[in-house]
């Protein structure tokens, strides 16, 4: 479902240039559940944004479906970006003086969707994700959870095939990070989606993939193979 061939991505000019993602081949099929491990600065984030279509490679090749990612023009990286893949940031990245409801709704918006459809889907990804009775509040007064609970709905309620978390649970406490975890796979694994997930927290990939991916330098190093995925 998604094959990189020698994919990479450099930052800056010749002498003070950084591989931040240098030639790496990553093959994922539909369902899997990756774990992406690695220090900081090893390039995990480099590589989430390019299966984003956040970011375009510098070298190599990066197929979703069959489609390399380089030979999309912007529409059809935007509509990549609305329809195929779901991204969930550390940070939330809620627009702030939007509610819970016009946050979600928003790439359902942008998706072209009618008036009467959005508000049917996202007052089920609300109820999916527990907030119901939040449906007014501003990320401001909401909690960090819960936050990411919105954050988790707006990812999915384009019912993308991919899911990909940058260290989702980074700025909560350890319930709160259990409660997103248990959520994210839920949500997995009902529909059948893809998950990729970026973490320092070899524990938390242990629980939540059947591969794990470990990355040095800009290159992946190692591969776990977890028959069973662990329970958390
Ligand atoms: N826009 C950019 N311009 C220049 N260098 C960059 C840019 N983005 C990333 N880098 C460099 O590329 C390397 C990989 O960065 P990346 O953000 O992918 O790391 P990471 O594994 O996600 O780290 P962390 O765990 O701290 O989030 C780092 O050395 C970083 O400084
Ligand atoms: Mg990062």
């Amino acid at each position: 479902m998604i094959q990189a061939r020698h994919l990479s991505r450099y930052f800056g000019e010749s002498t003070g240039r950084v591989k931040a993602l240098d030639r790496i081949d990553l093959d994922i099929q539909s369902g899997d559940r990756v774990g992406i491990l690695g220090r900081s600065g090893s390039g995990k984030t480099t590589l989430l944004n390019l299966l984003a279509g956040l970011d375009r490679p510098s070298e190599g090749t990066l197929e979703v479906h069959g489609r390399n990612l380089s030979d999309l023009n912007a529409a059809e990286l935007a509509q990549y970006r609305r329809e195929t893949v779901g991204v969930i940031f550390q940070s939330f990245q809620l627009i702030p003086n939007r509610t819970a409801f016009q946050n979600i709704e928003l790439p359902l918006i942008l998706a072209g969707i009618e008036h009467r459809e959005r508000k049917k889907r996202v007052d089920v990804a609300l109820q999916r994700v527990g907030l119901e009775h939040r449906i007014r509040h501003q990320p401001a007064q909401l909690s960090g959870g819960e936050q990411q609970r919105v954050a988790v709905a707006r990812a999915i309620v384009n019912r993308p095939q991919v899911l990909l978390a940058d260290e989702p649970t980074g700025n909560l406490d350890s319930q709160a990070a259990t409660s997103i975890t248990e959520l994210m796979l839920e949500i997995v694994n009902e529909n059948n989606a893809t998950l990729i997930l970026i973490t320092h927290d070899h524990q938390l990939a242990e629980a939540c993939s059947n591969r794990i991916v470990q990355m040095k330098d800009g290159q992946l190093v190692d591969e776990q193979n977890l028959s069973v995925g662990a329970s958390l």
